[in-house]
């Protein structure tokens, strides 16, 4: 028994679980749908974990004629039957009947170097789904791609990562708004500016926002051009050659300026935009009408929805398709044809009844399940505003749109002064990718600490700051352990098979266990939907490793190896956690 939990293993609150699964089994026989309830002690004092579930089983029990006289002595039986285990150091009883675990130490530092010896993947979370679509980023072609866009890129890249972590095959989809009656209009505009269709490139039309302007302006106050307009979206509709090429054109100018923003935040996105599924939405608007979703509404066909007042609106009163007819074939087709068992969309808050009118369509048509916690699942990852230091909507100082670029390359250059003014002996090389990783890090880490529900505020004297919870503090804390490692002059790689680590000190315990806290962690962040939590962790974690190395001297000491080896395992947890927030860790700072 005592090596079970090794060879199945998941993260170290799975592994305890498991132990009190098996205590439970025997303990309360009759009740074999209770779970174990595990959750780390309130109290350091106590213990490291507990299991809750005495007083939820003697409410279900008293009234059965049981053998147990209170909660209390069912946590002592829950205790009394636990299996064996070289986890545990001791249990104890508290209150009614919470049971307190103690892990061993020796266990915990095992664990440990089992993972500097195997890596970082044997702490992957393991979940319950072999494929997801994350859906983020999403700018609309030929408008501003704006700071709401910088957070769902953010935002959905960290939840595809910790997802990819856990070994789940992700499509990372980029719904870019490419299709709808503005594309008349603007390649109305295309054409008139460009008669002979040359031209209709990057430098000749310079920003494409200026130019969605001027042709809304003009389909606004000139009814010829206006009656134009809407003629070339028949055009463009019916696939007319002509009106092909434009759409295609004016798609790819945006698209170069989206990856000018993708490629500094290290980002991969495959585009399926919204014109793709625009051919399935009859067939699927067929498949809702035939379970008698779809109703006639003022001219229109829509879905009407419990406890909502208006209703979806799925073809429009001119016939048109709209955002949500695209986004009910988009989710079919997504679970249809690319087999994904969790959708997940990141956008601001505003979109979220858009996105529960549609799940509940879904639902209905039976697409879904009713229960929200089985799969196939889908989620709204809403997140809110970005404000400036005014407490106003986020806007650049000059001009009234944000360019994503220019915020990001400010950030860097800031950066990058700071590093000039610290002095350091750099290389030009050495500035250039520590600003980039400093200064995209930053941002990224700025919007990611906060609970993405509420609107958080941008500012880059906060962020760069290298004090309190900022990835300059992180970036530092990591450079430091790099150099205390480097400093000693032992090769890591050859500690780690030959060394020994305990964990003698308190400080030392506090650390090693922290360090295995990090699958449930991830597990917790990706399982919420909650990148705030995995931040919180490493920054945590880094306070753990400053008291660890303030109150224990590593280098010259008698416990050098063992310290050394807590060093590592620090870094590579650090290393593991910047990666999945998308953070470049730096080794000189
Ligand atoms: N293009 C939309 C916007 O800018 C976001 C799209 C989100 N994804 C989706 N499947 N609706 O607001």
């Amino acid at each position: 028994m005592a090596d079970d939990q090794n060879i199945v293993g998941g993260s170290l609150k799975q592994q305890i679980a498991r132990l009190f699964e098996e205590s439970l089994r025997v303990t309360v026989p009759e009740e074999l749908d209770v779970a174990p309830a595990i959750a780390p002690c309130q109290n350091a004092n106590f213990g490291d974990y507990q299991c809750n579930n005495a007083m939820g089983l003697w409410s279900k029990l008293k009234g059965k004629g049981t053998q147990f006289r209170g909660p209390q002595p069912i946590g002592k039986a829950i205790m009394d039957n636990l299996p064996q285990s070289e986890m545990i150091e001791s249990c104890s009883i508290a209150g009614p009947g919470f049971v307190n675990v103690v892990l061993s130490r020796k266990w915990i530092a095992k664990s440990i170097q089992k993972m500097l010896v195997d890596g970082i993947e044997i702490w992957a979370p393991r979940l319950p789904v072999k494929r997801a679509v994350v859906d983020f980023s999403s700018p609309n072609i030929a408008k501003e791609m704006h700071v709401g866009h910088l957070r769902s890129t953010i935002i959905g890249d960290t939840l595809a990562r910790m997802l990819e972590f856990s070994n789940v095959k992700v499509l990372r989809r980029n719904h870019v708004g490419d299709w709808g009656t503005q594309f008349g209009m603007l390649i109305e505009y295309l054409f008139e500016l460009f008669p002979d269709g040359e031209g209709a490139n990057e430098q000749a039309i310079g920003d494409l926002q200026a130019f969605y302007k001027a042709s809304k302006q003009k389909f606004d106050e000139d009814p010829a051009f206006k009656e134009r307009a809407q003629k070339a979206v028949v055009s463009l509709q019916a696939g007319e050659e002509k009106y092909r090429k434009a759409w295609t054109d004016i798609c790819e100018i945006s698209r170069n300026e989206f990856e000018r923003v993708y490629q500094r935040l290290g980002i991969q996105l495959e585009e399926k935009g919204e014109s793709f599924y625009n051919p399935y939405i009859p067939g699927v608007l067929e498949l809702l009408r035939q379970k008698g979703l779809i109703e006639e509404s003022q001219g229109a066909q829509v879905i009407f929805i419990e406890g909502k007042n208006i209703p979806l609106i799925v073809v429009k009163s001119d016939g048109g398709f709209n955002y949500a007819s695209t986004d009910l074939a988009a989710l079919w087709y997504r679970l249809n044809e690319e087999k994904a068992e969790w959708i997940i969309y990141v956008t601001d808050v505003g979109q979220r009844d858009h996105f529960d009118m549609f799940f509940t369509a879904a639902k209905r048509a039976g697409w879904l399940p009713s229960d929200e916690n089985q799969y196939p699942k889908v989620n709204h990852v809403g997140f809110g505003l970005v404000l400036g230091e005014d407490g106003k909507r986020f806007r650049t100082r000059s001009t009234e749109t944000v360019k994503l670029v220019d915020l990001l390359d400010e950030a860097r250059n800031k950066c990058r002064a700071a590093l000039v003014e610290r002095g350091r002996d750099w290389t030009e090389e050495e500035l250039d990718q520590t600003s980039e990783a400093v200064g995209y890090g930053a941002v990224k880490y700025a919007d990611l600490k906060n609970n993405r529900t509420t609107n958080y505020t941008f500012s880059f004297e906060q962020m760069l700051s290298d004090k309190g919870n900022t990835a300059v503090y992180l970036l530092y804390a990591h450079a430091r352990i790099a150099s205390i490692i480097q400093r000693s002059g032992k090769d890591i790689e050859q500690l780690k098979r030959t060394g020994t680590l305990n964990l003698a000190h308190t400080d030392e315990r506090t650390l090693g266990l922290h360090l295995l806290q990090f699958a449930e962690i991830v597990e917790e962040s990706i399982t919420n939907l909650l990148p705030n939590v995995l931040c919180e962790y490493l920054y945590n974690l880094s306070e753990d490793f400053t008291r660890f190395y303030t109150n224990c001297q590593v280098v010259g000491s008698e416990e050098e190896t063992s310290r050394l080896l807590l060093c590592e395992a620090t870094a590579i947890v650090m290393r593991q956690a910047f990666y999945l927030l998308g953070i470049t860790p730096v080794y000189k700072l």
